[in-house]
C-alpha cells in the first residue's frame, strides 16, 4: 500500500507533489521519491531516499522551484527492501521515462527475465521495475507514450495504480489503475491525481474516483479518460465536503473501521503471487528449503503475542491436522524464560504485524540461538524482525494505523493457511482434491468478509443493546476457541470492557458462577464436529438468565430458540472460518467502544508497537 501523487501546472511540481504526499505518508513511509520533466530542458530530475518523506525532502534543496510535471511516491515495501534503489520514481535506461506504482505486479519475474534476456538493465529488486521497462521498450517501437502504456499494461497481471512522467512529452502525465486506488483532482489550469482525496484536498474540492480499468491522460488544461483499449468513458466529479482529516481516513470516522472495512482488499493482496494456475499453493519466500529439510523439522514452534499469537493458535491446530506432527503455540514474553525445547530440529514461526515486538524479537534471537531455523510473518517490510528471520513471508495488510488490529490479523491467518498447506504439499500429506478444496476456499474468503461488513448494520443494532453492560464473557470450541480470545481483547483494549474468552467447555469448570441476568456470553459456533457440545454449553448459560449472543452460519438454526440475538456469516470451510467470524466481533467491539466514547484509534495506555519487554 504506496502513496502516489502527481501535479500539472503552473505551480512548481517538485513542491506541489510533495506536499500533497505528506497527506499520504499513512499509506507507506519506508522510502519516498520524486520525478519532474522539467519546463525549458525537459530534462527529468530523478530523488530519491531510503526513510520517511523528511529524509527526502532533506535532499531538495535544488528542486523545490522546478516546473514541470512531477509524479512522486511514498513507498510500503512489497517486493525488493527499503531501500534508495527500491524506492520510486524507477526509470528507463535513458532517464527520460518515469513511473511509479502502488499494487503488486504477479508476473514480474517472468517479465523481468524477458526484459533481462533483451539487454534490459534492472537498478532494482522492485516488481515495479519491470513497467518503465515495458514503457521504454514499446515506446521505441511505437514513437507514442500513449500507445506505449498501453502496450506495456497489457503485458502485466495483477494489482495497479501507475502514474507516468517524460521528457517525451512535456506536461503531460498518464495514470491509469486496476484494484488499487487512484483519485484525479480537477483544477482551473492545473490538474493532480493521487492515491487518495487527502493528497488534493488543499488544492481543489472536485474529484473523479477512478475505476478498474480506468486510463487518463492529464495536461494542465483538461484529463481525458479512457478504458484500457482506448474507448472514451466519462467519470462523473464530485464536490468532496469532508475536512482533511475525515478524508485521510476514506471518510470513516476511525482508523479501525477503515481498517476493517480493507480486509477484503488486504486478503486477496496476501493471496496474490501465493496461488499457481492449478490452484495450488506456492510460497516463493519458502522456495529456499528442500523438501527434505521442512520435512526433517521434528518439531515446529510458533512464537508471538497478542492478537498476533491468537493467529498462532489458529495455525497450530491447523497445521497439527494437516502435518499430524506436534506444534506449539507460546506468547513471547514466556517462551523466552521458559527454558525452551528448540533445537536445531525445530521450525520456528515468528507472527509480527510489527516486526519490531520487543518480548518477540527477543524469543526470534533466543529461538535461533538454540538452532532453530526461522520462519516469520510479518507485515512491515524490512523491519528487525524479517530482517533476523531466516525466511520472512509478509502479510499484504499495508500500514495499519489503528492500535487495535484488525487487518494484519486476518492477513496474518490467510499467510499461515498458506504456510500450512504449503507445508503440507510439500510432505505429500493432501490429495490434489484436497489442495484445491482449500485454494478455492481460500480464494472466497475475500468475499464473505465483504459481505459480513455489507451487513453492519445488524451488528450496530445490537451494539446499541450492548453498550451499557459491564461483563462480556466469549465462548468458542476448536477454531471458535482461538478466535473468541480475540474477540474478547478486541472489546477489551477498545472499549475498557471487561471480557474475558474461555474454551466453552470449560465453563462448568468455575466460571459457569459469574453466569447472571445482566452478563452478555457471546458464543461462537461455528464448528460442526463440536457444535452439539456448543449448544449445551450455550443452554447452560440461558439456564442462569445470561443474555446469549450466537455467532453462526448463515444455514445454522439450531440456536435460533436458545440464543437472545444472533449474527449470521456466511459458510465457509470449519477450519478457515476464523477469518469470517472474527469480522462481526471487530464490528461489535468497534460500535462498543463507539457508543462508549471511547478513543478507538488510540486506547488508553496502548501503543502500536510494543518495544519494551
Ligand atoms: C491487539 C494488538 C496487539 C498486538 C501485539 C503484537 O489488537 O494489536 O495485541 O498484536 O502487541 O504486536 P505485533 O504483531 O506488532 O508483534
Amino acid at each position: 500500500m504506496c502513496g502516489i501523487t502527481g501535479y500539472v501546472g503552473p505551480r512548481p511540481g517538485v513542491r506541489t507533489v510533495i506536499e500533497m504526499l505528506r497527506r499520504l505518508e499513512y499509506r507507506g513511509y519506508d522510502s519516498a521519491g520524486v520525478a519532474v520533466a522539467a519546463q525549458g530542458d525537459g530534462d527529468m530530475r530523478i530523488v530519491k531516499a531510503a526513510g520517511k518523506l523528511a529524509v527526502l525532502e532533506s535532499q531538495l534543496q535544488d528542486h523545490w522551484e522546478t516546473h514541470g510535471a512531477a509524479i512522486a511516491h511514498t513507498r510500503w515495501a512489497t517486493h525488493g527492501g527499503p531501500t534508495t534503489p527500491n524506492a520510486h520514481p524507477h526509470f528507463s535506461q535513458d532517464g527520460k521515462i518515469a513511473l511509479i506504482h502502488n499494487g503488486i505486479i504477479e508476473n514480474y519475474q517472468e517479465l523481468r527475465a524477458e526484459l533481462v534476456s533483451e539487454g534490459f538493465v534492472f537498478a532494482s529488486e522492485t516488481d515495479t521495475e519491470v513497467m518503465v521497462h515495458l514503457v521504454d521498450r514499446a515506446f521505441q517501437k511505437l514513437g507514442d507514450m500513449e500507445t506505449a502504456i498501453r502496450e506495456a499494461l497489457t503485458l502485466v497481471t495483477g494489482a495497479y495504480s501507475i502514474a507516468v512522467c517524460s521528457s517525451h512529452e512535456l506536461e503531460t502525465l498518464y495514470c491509469a489503475k486496476t484494484a488499487s486506488p487512484l483519485i484525479l483532482g480537477l483544477g482551473e489550469g492545473e490538474n493532480f491525481l493521487a492515491s487518495d482525496i487527502p493528497a488534493v484536498m488543499r488544492y481543489t474540492r472536485s474529484v473523479i474516483v477512478l475505476e478498474d480499468g480506468d486510463f487518463a491522460k492529464i495536461t494542465p488544461a483538461g484529463v481525458t479518460l479512457t478504458n484500457l483499449t482506448g474507448g472514451a468513458i466519462h467519470r462523473e466529479p464530485f464536490a468532496v465536503t469532508w475536512d482533511e482529516q475525515t478524508a485521510e481516513k476514506g471518510g470513516f470516522p476511525h482508523f479501525m473501521l477503515k481498517e476493517i472495512h480493507e480486509q477484503p482488499r488486504a486478503l486477496a493482496d496476501t493471496l496474490r503471487g501465493r496461488l499457481t494456475d492449478s490452484e495450488r499453493v506456492f510460497i516463493p519466500e519458502l522456495e529456499g528449503f528442500t523438501k527434505e529439510q521442512l520435512a526433517g523439522f521434528s518439531h515446529i514452534h510458533i512464537v508471538a503475542c497478542g492478537t498476533a499469537y491468537h493467529a498462532g493458535m489458529v495455525a497450530k491446530r491447523f497445521f497439527e491436522n494437516l502435518l499430524r506432527r506436534p506444534v506449539e503455540v507460546s506468547v513471547a514474553s514466556e517462551f523466552r524464560y521458559a527454558d525452551p525445547l528448540v533445537s536445531q530440529q525445530t521450525l520456528c514461526f515468528i507472527v509480527s504485524q510489527s516486526g519490531e515486538t520487543a518480548d518477540t524479537l527477543a524469543a526470534l534471537r533466543e529461538a535461533k540461538r538454540l538452532g532453530a531455523t526461522i520462519v516469520s510473518v510479518v507485515n512491515v517490510v524490512g523491519s528487525s524482525i524479517a530482517r533476523e528471520s531466516h525466511a520472512c513471508v509478509y502479510t499484504q495488510a499495508g500500514p495499519e494505523i489503528c492500535v487495535a488490529s484488525t487487518k494484519a490479523y486476518v492477513t496474518q491467518l490467510m499467510v499461515l493457511y498458506l504456510i500450512g498447506l504449503h507445508l503440507a504439499a510439500t510432505e505429500e500429506r493432501l490429495t490434489d482434491e484436497l489442495h484445491q478444496g482449500f485454494v478455492r476456499d481460500l480464494v472466497a474468503l475475500p468475499d464473505a468478509v465483504e459481505s459480513v461488513i455489507g451487513n453492519a448494520l445488524l451488528v450496530e443494532d445490537l451494539a446499541a443493546k450492548l453498550a451499557d453492560r459491564s461483563v462480556f464473557f466469549y465462548l468458542g470450541r476448536g477454531y471458535d476457541y482461538a478466535v473468541a480470545l480475540e474477540a474478547a481483547l478486541k472489546l477489551k483494549e477498545i472499549s475498557y470492557l471487561h471480557a474475558e474468552a474461555y474454551a466453552a467447555g470449560e465453563l462448568k469448570h468455575g466460571p459457569l458462577a459469574l453466569i447472571e441476568p445482566g452478563v452478555i456470553v457471546i458464543c461462537l459456533a461455528t464448528q460442526p464436529a463440536v457444535f452439539d457440545k456448543m449448544l449445551s454449553n450455550i443452554k447452560e448459560v440461558a439456564a442462569r438468565g445470561g443474555t446469549v449472543v450466537g455467532v453462526v452460519y448463515e444455514n445454522e438454526h439450531r440456536l435460533d430458540t436458545t440464543a437472545d440475538h444472533l449474527l449470521r456469516i456466511p459458510a465457509v470451510r470449519p477450519e478457515l472460518s476464523p477469518i469470517v467470524s472474527i469480522v462481526p466481533m471487530q464490528l461489535l467491539a468497534y460500535l462498543v467502544a463507539q457508543q462508549r466514547g471511547c478513543d478507538i484509534d488510540m486506547p488508553r495506555n496502548l501503543a502500536k508497537s510494543v518495544t519494551v519487554e
